[in-house]
């Protein structure tokens, strides 16, 4: 069986290059309220990478995840399947519920990897180990 280019392993150089444009972007958080930045970044089947970050509102519940922010980047550019993600906190945090439900429905097997700002490791998981038994709309 062949494997599509998309499915490929990351290597060690893609993931650091994720990493490093997460925490670049999470420099730009507009967080005003919780102060707590999030950066986070896709590597799209294109070979590009797409940031983002979390974008809180006077209006507390309007907020938006990084995560969410840099998957809406990757797809309006045309991605169809993202084959990782990065998301870089002060304290290593794993991705919300929300968030790990809106990376599911691009690709289960996604690869993330999750770091604190100014931690020399990592650790990496996929978006259907951190959340089993989604939801998914029976077709
Ligand atoms: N936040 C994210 O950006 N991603 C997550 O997965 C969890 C939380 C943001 C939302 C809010 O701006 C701040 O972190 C504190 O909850």
């Amino acid at each position: 069986m062949s494997t599509a280019p998309d499915d490929s392993a990351l290597s060690e150089i893609e993931i650091l290059r994720l990493l490093e444009a997460a925490r670049d972007v999470r420099l730009r958080a507009h967080a005003p309220y919780s102060k707590y930045q999030v950066g986070a970044a896709v590597l799209g089947d294109d070979g590009h990478i797409y940031g983002g970050c979390n974008l809180e509102n006077a209006s507390y519940g309007l907020t938006i995840c990084a995560e969410r922010v840099a998957i809406g980047a990757a797809i309006s550019k045309g991605v169809i399947k993202p084959r990782a993600i990065a998301v870089v906190t002060a304290d290593a945090a794993s991705p919300c519920g929300a968030c790990r439900q809106v990376l599911v429905e691009f690709n289960p097997e996604i690869t993330v990897i999750i770091a604190g700002q100014h931690d020399d490791t990592y650790r990496t998981t996929t978006a259907a180990e951190l959340l089993p038994d989604y939801f998914r709309l029976a077709r």
